[in-house]
């Protein structure tokens, strides 16, 4: 997709002028008689989300007005700008004024132009933004280009992005950079990765671990890892329909490792970075893993499966203890791991999990500033117990089912010990309804956030 950013100066990009409820006023009356006759006979009245487009003389677009909330309003949408690609006609606009934060506008702009082209031409018309003033373009280009990645990989249906389709994304976008990858397979990954194995080995595409390293070895040691379920039928414990219908999307944590990845390693960050992905499919055939198999973990541990639909800890698990092994100074894991996150949060509000107080705080006040929203979640430790198994160390799937987004971070903490400080982000990785610059379906989520936390620690 190219750029929406109009990076050559141009004198006659059409301008926008963003009004509220209480700037509206002052800004017809500032307006040509005609002009303002105009809004009065449309019942322009700068409500949040409308616009107008204003006729010039000749019949060209004279300008565009945009109505925004007021500044103090409840429910200010720093995003609303993101609508305007999918209403505007073709041409190159500017903000003739500032909205409330004009970084995140032009944001906004940018990632509400992206269309899924994949397999029908996109209907999108070419519209355009030179970047407002005292913004950082190429910083917004780098952001929008790793999350339309994302976004990219997580809406490609299952059929084309298997365990081998994603392990070619990664390996491109590790390619890239001049990182090299590694991918463990077969005998290799049933005998280091166990779990990785058992979760995988039912589907006919084979499940494997990707690897990639980038940067100098003598800068802090950063490790992502994400999810990478291609299609989560639930194994044995079967998903019902509703519940299998959008599962393509269980790479999501994936996905959005490799778009921040992708955002680190295009900004030339002072880390030694390290991807994990492991890439499966949860999938139902005679070989596949079953409710109360025992596994060893690669950590050692040995693992009682309560519920084979509680796969993305369990190849989470062997990726963070292979991360781990290391020690590095952050260690950072993503997934679509639970639905209870959702019945928790919603689908727009990730939980994160840390023990790390700095890192919590510095999570928290990021996501806020990036418009990539996450809430804290505690890794609540008398609720550890629950974990209990009757035969092994641990179960996958405590019975109950309280606190499923918690019980599920604790499970991982078990395999994440020598790293200096550990994040847990249980995403949902899609938007499931339109809103201004998050079109229907899969989202980059908490990568944004995570982007700058480590540009503003390694930058
Ligand atoms: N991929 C799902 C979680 C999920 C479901 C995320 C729907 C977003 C939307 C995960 O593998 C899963 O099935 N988790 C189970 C765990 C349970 C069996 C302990 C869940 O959340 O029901
Ligand atoms: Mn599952
Ligand atoms: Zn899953």
């Amino acid at each position: 997709m190219p750029s929406v950013f109009e990076t050559a100066p141009n004198a006659t990009a059409i301008p926008i002028t963003f009004a509220t409820k209480s700037t509206w006023e002052a800004i017809t009356a500032g307006l040509p008689a005609p002009a303002r006759q105009f809004a009065q006979a449309n019942g322009f009245s700068a409500k949040p989300g409308k616009y107008l487009i204003l006729p010039a003389a000749d019949g060209q677009i004279a300008q565009v007005i945009f109505g925004i909330e007021d500044e103090g309003s409840k429910s200010r949408d720093l995003f609303r700008a993101g609508s305007l690609p999918g209403l505007l006609p073709a041409g190159i606009y500017r903000f003739a004024n500032a909205p409330h934060d004009a970084r995140l506008a032009a944001l906004a702009f940018a990632l509400g132009s992206y269309r899924f082209g994949r397999y029908r031409k996109a209907d999108a018309a070419d519209v355009r933004l030179v970047p407002p003033d005292g913004v950082d373009a190429a910083e917004l280009v780098r952001i929008s280009e790793a999350a339309f990645l994302a976004r990219d990989l997580i809406n490609t249906p299952s059929n084309d992005m298997g365990p081998a389709e994603l392990e070619a994304a990664a390996r491109d976008v590790a390619a890239r950079f001049g990182a090299s990858s590694v991918c463990v397979t077969g005998e290799e990954l049933a005998k280091n990765f166990p779990l990785i194995h058992a979760v995988g080995m039912a589907s006919s595409r084979a499940p494997r671990l990707i690897d990639f390293s980038w940067g100098d070895p003598a800068h802090p040691k950063v490790t992502l890892v994400g999810k990478g379920v291609c299609f989560d039928t639930g194994g044995l414990d079967l998903k019902p329909s509703s519940g299998m219908l959008l599962m393509k999307k269980d790479m999501g944590g994936a996905a959005n490792v490799l778009a921040l990845a992708q955002m680190v390693m295009d900004a030339k960050l002072k880390v030694r970075l390290r991807v994990l992905i492991p890439a499966v499919e949860n999938a139902v055939a005679g070989n596949a893993f079953r409710p109360m198999d025992v596994f060893k973990s690669r950590k050692g541990l040995t693992v009682e499966i309560g519920n084979t639909d509680a796969e993305g800890r369990l190849i989470l698990a062997d990726a963070l203890a292979l991360a781990d092994e290391e020690k590095p100074e952050l260690l950072v894991d993503l997934g679509t791991l639970t639905g209870a996150a959702r019945v928790a949060l919603g689908p727009d509000l990730p939980p994160f999990y840390t023990n790390d107080e700095t890192l919590a705080a510095d999570v928290a006040r990021l996501a806020r500033q990036e418009n990539d929203p996450l809430w804290r979640m505690p890794l609540w430790p008398p609720y550890d117990s629950w974990l209990d198994s009757k035969v092994a160390n641990i179960n996958n799937a405590p019975s109950g089912g309280f606190a499923g987004s918690i019980t599920c971070a604790l499970f991982l903490q078990r395999f994440v010990e020598a790293a200096k400080s550990w994040l847990h982000v249980d995403i949902y990785g899609w938007t499931p309804s339109a809103k201004p610059a998050r079109p229907e379906g899969g989202e980059c989520q908490a990568a944004r956030a995570i982007y700058q936390l480590l540009s503003e620690r390694y930058g």
